[in-house]
This record gives structure tokens, C-alpha cells and sequence, in this order.
């Protein structure tokens, strides 16, 4: 995938990673149109890339708008937009069919009408349910994927690859481990702070102790890896995970927050969960993904799970 002086359309631009990504591809010399309708996204997270002159905001909704006047004239679709709210889809299976689903149907047939032969997509390690082989590598199957998010994303992996081979498309996919960072607005981490800001002395965690283990890459590590995983991508379609290499538990998550805001001696309470100790339904207990692949091609995370949990931490705490 070329995307360096290429004309670029960023869905889900103003969101927590889509808006990292349409900074760093601007700073690469490219042309980006960034769509999207603040539902969840917020303009001032495109600060930076409304200074440059090659970048335009549309304001429109991927499941109800026409997207080929927007999509006309474009190299690619790095489709970003999405429901990405695991917690949600066991309560609003619908917004995710919809949100995820049907709006990848609609940038695809868009792409089609308007001749945009390359999609870069975001999924997620929670495609592959819970594996038995851990590192989980991109090759790993059966797929059964246990909430609605995990499985929507699926689907549109699923599409991405039937309309990369029915109609000369070509796919980049990467499958990512939990994704933190500056300007993200809602994970554990806010949960924690949140709860710690109203009531210094206890913190509820969802689940039963220590909670489950998964990996998080920060969001630096990650939009680096998309574009080098995009510019070495040579297939069809091509997967890759992008983790760190190491895990946390909540409880471990816990024991940084307090520290990192200064606070001795919080009673963790927890609730118990769900589904034998998960924190929600549909909630995976262990996850690590190889990044193996992405590896080889140069691309190395620059923080482990516990570093860029850290730093996180550090920015949402500054930030207020
Ligand atoms: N954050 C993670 O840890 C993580 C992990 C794996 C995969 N992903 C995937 O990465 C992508 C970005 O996730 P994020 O955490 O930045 O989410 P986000 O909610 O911050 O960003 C999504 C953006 O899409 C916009 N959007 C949603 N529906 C839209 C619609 N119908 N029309 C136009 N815009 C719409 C929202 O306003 C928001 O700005 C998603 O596809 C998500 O599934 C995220």
C-alpha cells in the first residue's frame, strides 16, 4: 500500500487512534480527507492536522451518508471508524451489527463504485475468542471469537478479504492487542482514574482478583506499526498483530494507577464478574498476540504492556 503523497481517506479520524493516524500520515506528506460524526470523536483531537494544508474534515455518517463524493479520487480507506466497545455489545448487539458491519459493507461498495482499490483496516485480538496457543499467531484458528464486537469485526475482516479477491482490492488488516494512549476516552484506565478522582480510598474493579491478563501497546508503538505494516504489505490481503510482548492482570493495572497518582493504601473491591470471574460478558481472560510477523519486517514496540500502561496513566492524570 503506497502512503507516502497519496490521497488518503481516514475514517473515524477524530477518534483516539484514527486521530494519531491522520497526524502521523500528514506528517508522511499525504493528502487525507478525515470523515467523521463525532459521535464519539471530538474536533479538537484535529488540532494538529487542521494545520496542514492537505487535510479536510467531512462531517458525515458512514451508515446513512453517501460516501462516494467523499471517497472519489482516493488511493485508499484506512477505515478506523467502528462501535469499539466490547461492554457494550452483550446489551446493544444491533449498534455493533450496524456500526461495524453494515457501515464496512458500505465503505466497500463505496470503494468499488469509486474505483479505491486499497482498505487498511483495525481489528482486534478478540477475533480469535480464546485461543489455546499463546502468543496467539495470525495463522491461529478455529476463530470463535466470544462477544458481538469480537465477531462483528470478524465479519468485516471477512468482507474485506471476499471483496479484496471479487473486485481487484487489495487489504491490509491488523489485529490489535488493547490500545492505549493520549486522547483515548474510555478503557480500564479511565475507569480507574475516574473512580480513584471521586473516591481516593477504594477502588470497585470489575471481575474477580487478579482480573485477566492481556497485552497493551501504546498508541505511539501502534500507529508506527500500521504504517510500516501497510508499506511492506505485498499480499492480497494481509494480517498482522500489533501487541506488545508482554501481559498485565487488572490487578497489576490497578497497582500502577495508584501509584502513578500518589496514592497509598486504596482497597481494591471486586465485584466478582461475570461468566466465572470476567469482568463482562464476552470478556477474554488471557490474550497476547505474537507480533512475530510484524516483527520481521523491523517494526518493534518501543514500550512492554507495564511501560505503556505508565505513560498512559501519566498523560490521562495530566490531561485532568
Ligand atoms: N482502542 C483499542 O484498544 C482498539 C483495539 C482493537 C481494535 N480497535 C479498533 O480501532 C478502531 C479505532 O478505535 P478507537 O479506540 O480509536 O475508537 P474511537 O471510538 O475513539 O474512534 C472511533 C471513531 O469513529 C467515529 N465513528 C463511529 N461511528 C461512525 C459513523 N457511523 N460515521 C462516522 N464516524 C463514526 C467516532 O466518532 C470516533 O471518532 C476501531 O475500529 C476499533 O474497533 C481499537
Amino acid at each position: 500500500m503506497k502512503i507516502r503523497g497519496s490521497n488518503i481517506v481516514v475514517t473515524g479520524c477524530a477518534g483516539f487512534i484514527g486521530s494519531h493516524l491522520t497526524d502521523a500520515l500528514l506528517a508522511m506528506g499525504n493528502h487525507v480527507v478525515g470523515v467523521d460524526n463525532l459521535s464519539a470523536g471530538r474536533r479538537e483531537f484535529l488540532e494538529d492536522a487542521e494545520g496542514y494544508p492537505d487535510f479536510r474534515f467531512v462531517q458525515a455518517d458512514l451508515l446513512n451518508d453517501d460516501l462516494r463524493p467523499i471517497f472519489k479520487g482516493a488511493d485508499a480507506v484506512m477505515h478506523m471508524a467502528a462501535n469499539p466497545d466490547v461492554r457494550s455489545g452483550a446489551k446493544d448487539t444491533l449498534s455493533h451489527y450496524k456500526q461495524n458491519i453494515e457501515v464496512t459493507y458500505r465503505v466497500l461498495e463505496a470503494m468499488k463504485e469509486t474505483g479505491v482499490k486499497d482498505i487498511l483496516f483495525p481489528s482486534t485480538s478478540t477475533v480469535y475468542g480464546e485461543p489455546t496457543v499463546i502468543p496467539t499467531p495470525e495463522g491461529y484458528g478455529p476463530l470463535v471469537p466470544i462477544s458481538v464486537y469480537g465477531a462483528t469485526k470478524l465479519a468485516c475482516e471477512a468482507l474485506i478479504c471476499s471483496y479484496a479477491y471479487s473486485f481487484d482490492m487489495t487489504g491490509v488488516i491488523f489485529r490489535f492487542a488493547n490500545v492505549v494512549g493520549t486522547r483515548s476516552t474510555h478503557n480500564v484506565l479511565h475507569d480507574f482514574t475516574n473512580k480513584l478522582k471521586a473516591d481516593p480510598k477504594r477502588l470497585e474493579i470489575l471481575g474477580s482478583e487478579p482480573g485477566t491478563t492481556k497485552s497493551y501497546v501504546h498508541v505511539e508503538d501502534c500507529v508506527r506499526g500500521m504504517v510500516i505494516g501497510a508499506e511492506y504489505a505485498r499480499n492480497k490481503v494481509e494480517m498482522f498483530n500489533l501487541g506488545s510482548n508482554d501481559r498485565m492482570s487488572v490487578k497489576d493495572i490497578a497497582d500502577t494507577v495508584t501509584e502513578v497518582m500518589g496514592l497509598r493504601g486504596v482497597r481494591y473491591e471486586w465485584t466478582g464478574g461475570v461468566q466465572g470471574g470476567r469482568g463482562w460478558i464476552g470478556d477474554v481472560k488471557n490474550m497476547l498476540l505474537s507480533s512475530d510477523k510484524l516483527r520481521s519486517y523491523s517494526w518493534e514496540p518501543t514500550m512492554n504492556s507495564s511501560q505503556a500502561i505508565k505513560k498512559a496513566v501519566r498523560e490521562i492524570v495530566r490531561s485532568g
